[in-house]
């Protein structure tokens, strides 16, 4: 099966990315013909800084890489380094309805929080439907949040083939329900753009009072509590092993648990959780040329596809006079 997702490299990667989509990715490497991508296209709607978006690409994909995703079993590349999906994104656009890409809920929520309303920014959903029919994926796993965006591409393959003849695959969402939506610190849904993440890769200081900034209520120690509406006890439930997690799981219903020796616990819980990436990640960054080098090696094998996907299309709808 082909199984594809991306990322976008518009901040540092966080554990809601991680148990959301890139622990699913990798675990898919062995059995799947597996696409992945770092999306730059799409974060320049909210990046305008060139190191940053630059720099952001190079972390993001030293993040797969360091966590074990391996090129080779693989086609892992950079979305922008294949200019196909933008003029698939073109001809899609003119099939889209207006009405349908002014559902989507993500535009409005990213207006909301201040980032500048741009056309690009509105029709994401649309360069987003590019990127997976482009590659004919099957499945695409993905966080809650964009479902949506998912239903968009299958709505508009479906007009595609119903217009100019069967082309494109419809592609299933791949959700999986216990990580659908990590908490961050706030509670709210952790993300890049609230200021509310654990980056996977934190350290030292920074990390422990990210940590300890996790809000629970103010409910005493030995009152009992619920666990399923516990922000803390949710990202816990995360790294924690299965006997450890049933014993805190008691101590909240019974009474006896402590937020604070709690955060402390989970500190080390991540920080043993990703050690060996950690050291992995330094060495890829320590070596950037390389990592280039691996991305522009993904980036000509996805073109093959690529390009034998929009010459059908082209095809298709009288490009190809
Ligand atoms: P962010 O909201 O931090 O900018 P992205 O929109 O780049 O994250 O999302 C990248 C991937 O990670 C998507 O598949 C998304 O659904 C998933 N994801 C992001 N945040 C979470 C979260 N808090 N819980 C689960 N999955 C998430
Ligand atoms: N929009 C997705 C996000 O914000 C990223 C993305 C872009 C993507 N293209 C994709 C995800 C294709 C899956 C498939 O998380």
């Amino acid at each position: 099966m082909r199984i594809l997702s991306g990322i976008q490299p518009s901040g540092k990667l966080h554990i809601g990315n991680y148990f959301g989509m890139m622990k699913t990715m990798i675990s898919h490497m062995e059995n799947s013909d597996l696409y992945v991508f770092i999306v730059d296209l799409h974060a320049l709607t909210s990046v305008h800084d060139r190191d940053r978006l630059a720099q952001g690409t190079i972390e993001a994909a030293a993040d797969f890489l360091a966590l074990g995703l391996d090129p080779e079993k693989c086609t892992f590349w950079v979305q922008s380094d294949v200019p196909e999906v933008c003029e698939l994104t073109w001809v899609l656009s003119t099939l889209a309805p207006m009405g349908l890409i002014e559902r989507c809920h993500s535009y409005k929520d990213k207006i909301a929080k201040g980032i500048t309303p741009s056309h690009g920014l509105f029709s994401y959903p649309v360069l987003m439907a590019a990127d997976i029919l482009l590659y004919q994926a099957e499945r695409v796993p993905v966080g809650k949040d964009q479902k949506q965006h998912l239903e968009v591409a299958r709505d508009i393959a479906q007009k595609f083939n119903n217009e100019f003849g069967e082309t494109f695959v419809i592609p299933e969402p791949g959700i999986d329900e216990k990580t659908a939506t990590v908490p961050g610190t706030d509670g709210q849904k952790m993300s890049k753009s609230y200021d509310n993440t654990i980056p996977i890769f934190l350290d030292g200081k920074p990390m422990k009072k990210r940590v300890m900034a996790i809000q629970t209520d103010a409910t005493p120690v030995e009152e009992p509590k619920n666990p399923d509406t516990c922000n803390l006890f949710q990202i816990f439930k995360l790294f924690a092993p299965a006997e450890r997690l049933e014993e805190v799981r008691n101590l909240y219903i019974n009474g006896g648990a402590a937020y604070g020796h709690l955060k402390l616990e989970l500190l080390d819980l991540i920080s043993d959780y990703f050690a060996e990436a950690r050291a992995e990640k330094a060495r890829f960054l320590a070596d950037p040329g390389e990592v280039r080098n691996i991305m522009k090696r993904g980036a000509e094998k996805a073109r093959v596809k690529a390009s034998t996907t929009l010459e059908l299309v082209r095809d298709r709808v009288g490009l190809n006079y």
